[in-house]
């Protein structure tokens, strides 16, 4: 029992080393979503809390995201949801695309779907009251051209 104890430690500390490359590009103010759409203050700070951890090429990482395998966990998950929107690449979406992402982003918000539950759970500052919810979907709405 020991020894499984001890070979348990070994491989969990040996996982440590192996960190993916971490989700922290220099922010380019020229092709972020939030800049080109010149959000009020008000928005920013929503979209900025709920929403850039994943859909942005610069991440907050909490602590426990430097412990393997969360790490793992949480890289993959970044790409994920970094495919299917990066706000910090809103320059080069083509109008069709972009106007595309808004409908989704409200469609996302009105369903409670985004930020996810799991995220929210962990991060107080990422949960919106209904009011917030209802004044971030009409202005992704509002974007769209
Ligand atoms: C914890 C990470 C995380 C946060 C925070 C987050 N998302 Fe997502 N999001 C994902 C992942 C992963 C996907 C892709 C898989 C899926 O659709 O569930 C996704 C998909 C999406 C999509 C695309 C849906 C589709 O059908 O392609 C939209 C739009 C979206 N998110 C909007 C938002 C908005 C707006 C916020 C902030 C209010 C937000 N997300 C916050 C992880 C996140």
């Amino acid at each position: 029992m020991k020894k499984v104890l001890i070979i348990i430690l070994i491989v969990f500390s040996l996982i440590q080393f192996l960190r993916g490359e971490k989700n922290e590009a220099t922010f380019i103010v020229g092709n972020d979503f939030l800049e080109l759409t010149m959000a009020p203050e008000e928005i920013k700070t929503m979209v900025k809390s709920a929403c850039y951890d994943c859909h942005s090429n610069k991440t907050n990482y909490p602590w426990y995201s430097e412990i393997a395998p969360i790490s793992w966990f949480i890289e993959h998950h970044i790409n994920e949801a970094k495919h299917h929107l990066n706000f910090s690449e809103w320059s080069t979406y083509t109008l069709k695309k972009a106007n595309h992402k808004l409908e989704e982003c409200y469609e996302e918000l009105e369903r409670h779907k985004m930020p996810t539950s799991g995220y929210a759970l962990m991060h107080k500052e990422a949960r919106l009251t209904n009011e917030q919810i209802i004044t971030l979907a009409q202005w992704f709405k509002n974007q769209m051209r």
